[in-house]
């Protein structure tokens, strides 16, 4: 059956598959309350696959983008892709589509921070021009102690 990929805003009725995407495919998970939380105050994408012929998506979700807004600067709380669904650009799709909104609602300035163990979004980022702009020692959690957070920021 003829699919394509399709990316829209995230509805409230996503939850469950949120849920479900963040507990399967993101190493750190955010669980319930804050997948809630997030749909509720943020502004969300989702990517799916939809099959051509019934036009209806799938229950799962391929991926989530989550950011926070205020004023002119738009931040990135997290992003996931389901495991089954890395490197084919679907990470890239959903920020590309992040950027291109909030940048028609005014936002000139995109944050994120990112754990500098995770060599994978990093290279997403930079391939988007986000630039490292400061580090914060020890800022997060590991199994075996803390690590820094990177701090990434794009000016449009
Ligand atoms: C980070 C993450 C969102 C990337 O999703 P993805 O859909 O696989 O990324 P894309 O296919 O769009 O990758 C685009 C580019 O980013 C870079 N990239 C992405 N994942 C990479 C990896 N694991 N290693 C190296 N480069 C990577 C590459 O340059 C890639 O282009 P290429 O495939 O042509 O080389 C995904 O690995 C994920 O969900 N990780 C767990 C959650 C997480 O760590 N989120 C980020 C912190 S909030």
């Amino acid at each position: 059956m003829m699919s394509s990929i399709s990316i829209r805003q995230a509805v409230g009725s996503d939850l469950y598959a949120l849920v479900s995407l963040d507990a399967l495919s993101n190493p750190h998970p955010w669980g319930e309350s804050l997948v809630l939380d997030a749909l509720k105050t943020r502004k969300n994408w989702v990517i799916e696959r939809v099959e051509k012929v019934s036009g209806q998506s799938p229950e799962s979700l391929l991926g989530w983008l989550t950011a926070s807004q205020w004023g002119d600067q738009s931040e990135l709380e997290l992003i996931v892709v389901s495991l089954d669904a890395r490197r084919q650009g679907l990470a890239k799709k959903l920020m590309t589509e992040w950027l291109a909104n909030i940048k028609h609602e005014g936002v000139s300035e995109f944050l994120l921070e990112v754990r500098e163990s995770n060599v994978g979004a990093i290279s997403l980022y930079e391939s988007l021009n986000f630039e490292l702009v400061g580090r914060r020692k020890n800022y997060y959690q590991t199994e075996q102690g803390h690590e820094a957070a990177c701090l990434f920021t794009l000016k449009m």
